[in-house]
């Protein structure tokens, strides 16, 4: 069978990551436990998990001329994802994310950096791969005019979008009305809903696009009605690239044919294994791993 070709348009960054027992408050200086430096970003994250489960994966995105950038593109060329079509932007620093890590739950400050200069043109520039792919993945860690000329081109082209609505912010009404799934977790499900744009028939409809994931309880599906779609319990290490490894392992899912509800419980699984290791990217299952847990359970 050959491979799906899944095209990842989105961020890299490098995650800083503290892990403490004690989360400061504003003002507290408290002592952390340890500290690492590990690639991760929406984009990257949503790559490398969608490639280790067996898909020829593009990244299509924009990292600083600093070793961070060089660091971000090797370590995707090494997960097998295809680089080619990563600008290094002169005099510009890849995109960082500071991690707190605490109890298996983080908080994270994204600095974008040269992830934004992934700029229309450069999409544009690109509409061979678009065109080329049987799935696009994306979120919104660049910039809002970029997704929206890659959602126009999917639309072009007929190929399916799986957009991913993070970090949350407020979004047009045609691009939630072309794209064909959208990943939300319940609370950005909310923002995007709250839109006063939207008609009613219109919230309908974007709903029923909505695949809602909500952690360790499963997703929620509202096709004709409103179903969960269970998760898997596991011990959670680190919650970090959880959301990724899902919207990578429905992407591959879905491009290979296969049906909602089927593709989310092995996104769902394949979730449920990348929390069990520290890093976003570290703990994303291979397909023989997601198959032999899914046996298991
Ligand atoms: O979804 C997790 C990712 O969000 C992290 O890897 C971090 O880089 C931020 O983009």
């Amino acid at each position: 069978m050959t491979k799906p070709k899944v095209l990842v348009i989105g961020s890299m960054n490098m995650d800083l990551v503290t892990q403490t027992n004690k989360v400061p408050k504003v003002g507290d200086t408290v002592l952390g436990t340890s500290f690492f430096t590990i690639p991760g970003g929406k984009g990257a994250n949503q790559a490398v998990a969608a490639s280790k489960l067996g898909a020829n994966v593009t990244m299509l995105g924009c990292v600083g001329d600093d070793a961070f950038g060089q660091e971000l593109k090797q370590n995707l060329s090494d997960q097998g994802v295809t680089i080619d079509y990563i600008k290094t932007i002169p005099n510009t620093s890849s995109g960082i994310a500071s991690i707190t890590l605490s109890q298996g739950d983080n908080s994270i400050i994204v600095v974008p950096g040269a992830n934004q200069e992934l700029t229309p043109d450069m999409v544009r520039e690109n509409e061979k791969i678009i065109a080329d792919s049987d799935i696009i993945l994306l979120q919104l860690e660049i910039p809002l005019e970029s997704v929206k000329t890659s959602m126009e081109l999917a639309i072009k082209h007929n190929v399916p979008v799986v957009l991913n609505p993070a970090p949350i912010q407020s979004l047009p009404k045609d691009l939630l009305l072309q794209a064909t799934y959208i990943t939300p977790n319940e609370h950005e499900q909310k923002t995007l809903i709250l839109n006063d744009e939207l008609t009613s028939e219109e919230k309908e409809l974007i709903k029923q696009k909505c695949i809602v994931t909500q952690g360790s309880q499963g997703v929620l599906l509202y096709q004709n009605t409103e179903e969960l779609i269970p998760g898997y319990k596991v011990k959670a290490v680190d919650s970090t690239g959880a959301g990724d490894t899902f919207n990578g392992a429905l992407a591959v899912s879905l491009s290979k044919g296969i049906a909602l509800k089927e593709a989310c419980q092995f996104a769902n699984a394949a979730a449920a294994l990348s929390v069990t290791k520290l890093g976003a990217q570290s703990g994303m299952p291979s397909l023989e791993e997601v198959e032999k847990f899914m046996a298991q359970v």
